[in-house]
């Protein structure tokens, strides 16, 4: 596992936002050795930090014998500007941000078995050991949102099946909300964009027989990424794409991720007061898989027949010949 040095993070982080303060002062280019002056490090300290903040998506000109200038701000979903963004109470009051990560997932885990705060995010710019369901692999190369966010909810541990439905609809309405992308769900929790998954989740949980301990909610979206680099063993499985292949551009990943951690706030709210009725209606409302013909494999066996309803539990009812059968789990085809 690896280790999470929280602290040294924030530290990390509160200086390079010191020295992004002071490059937004100037409004003219500013001398390597006026900026080390004012920030009270050296001259090859500002040139890490003009590193780093190109690395994070900042612009930064600079001219000989003039300096530096900021000239353009980052989209990429850093903390200090997610805190800039952010109107939530708990989701991403604390972000936990790394240029690489084996799984932000496995990070989140350890952080929770520390008492890791309820909302807490962790985002990497990309992931090494990305975990999808199933045990399977989850490509996230550089320009993807790879997140997952410590949740210690106030709900039943029988109701926790819902928490994937919960962030699938938080990360539907915010594709549509930035991108105006037609984003449509699949059971279980896949995130569509004209027939191909965009966006997957994850759920690890820590529970008790009466109550939640913790649970992890992990979310893969793929945002600004050739989806051609995505392919790896899809056999069975639906087939892929992303954002900017969609829209043709980039999208602003800062802005989404900030969509989505509010609406994953909301409907998490939504969900400890009104249990999961409310939030099956609002994943039926964004599905237009029911009604449809449908074949899941389970324990070695096809089920085929009508995709007729979504249970209180998260399962899917398919209607077959021999009466209907509740699917807990796999993958499902879709006959469109
Ligand atoms: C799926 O199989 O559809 C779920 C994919 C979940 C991927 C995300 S990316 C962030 C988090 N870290 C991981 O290792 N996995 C999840």
């Amino acid at each position: 596992m690896e280790p999470v040095g929280m602290a040294r993070t924030l530290a990390g982080d509160r200086r390079i936002v010191e020295f992004l303060d002071l490059l937004r002062k100037n409004a003219d280019y500013a001398s390597g050795q006026s900026l080390a002056k004012k920030a009270g490090i050296s001259r090859s300290a500002v040139w890490k930090h003009i590193r780093r903040l190109r690395r994070l998506g900042y612009r930064i000109e600079s001219l000989h014998g003039k300096g530096y200038k900021l000239e353009g701000d980052t989209e990429y979903p850093v903390p200090w500007e997610l805190a800039r963004v952010l109107k939530t109470s708990h989701m991403g009051k604390t972000v936990i941000y790394r240029e690489s990560a084996q799984s932000t997932q496995n990070l989140a885990i350890a952080l929770a078995e520390k008492q890791g705060a309820h909302g807490t995010a962790v985002i990497a710019e990309q992931q090494t050991g990305g975990r999808g369901r199933l045990k399977r692999k989850w490509l996230s190369p550089k320009g993807g949102i790879w997140i997952s966010v410590i949740l210690r909810p106030s709900i039943p541990t029988a109701t926790s099946t819902l928490l994937p439905f919960v962030a699938a609809v938080a990360v539907c309405d915010a594709v549509r909300e930035a991108t105006g992308l037609d984003a449509t769900l699949k059971w279980p929790n896949d995130v569509m964009v004209k027939g191909k998954k965009v966006a997957g989740i994850l759920l690890d949980l820590s529970a008790e027989a009466e109550a939640v301990n913790y649970a992890v909610i992990g979310i893969g979206i793929n945002a600004n990424v050739e989806s051609k680099k995505l392919h790896l063993d899809r056999e069975g499985r639906p087939a892929i794409t992303s954002l900017s292949d969609e829209l043709g551009h980039p999208v602003n990943r800062l802005q989404l991720t900030g969509l989505m951690l509010e609406r994953l706030e909301q409907y998490l709210v939504l969900l400890e007061e009104k249990g999961p009725a409310t939030i099956v209606a609002l994943w039926r409302k964004r599905s237009d898989m029911l009604g449809r013909q449908a074949s899941v494999a389970q324990q070695g066996k096809v089920v085929s027949g009508t995709a007729k309803d979504i249970g209180d539990d998260g399962s899917l009812i398919i209607a077959t010949a021999a009466g209907d059968v509740n699917v807990v789990s796999g993958d499902v085809t879709v006959s469109y």
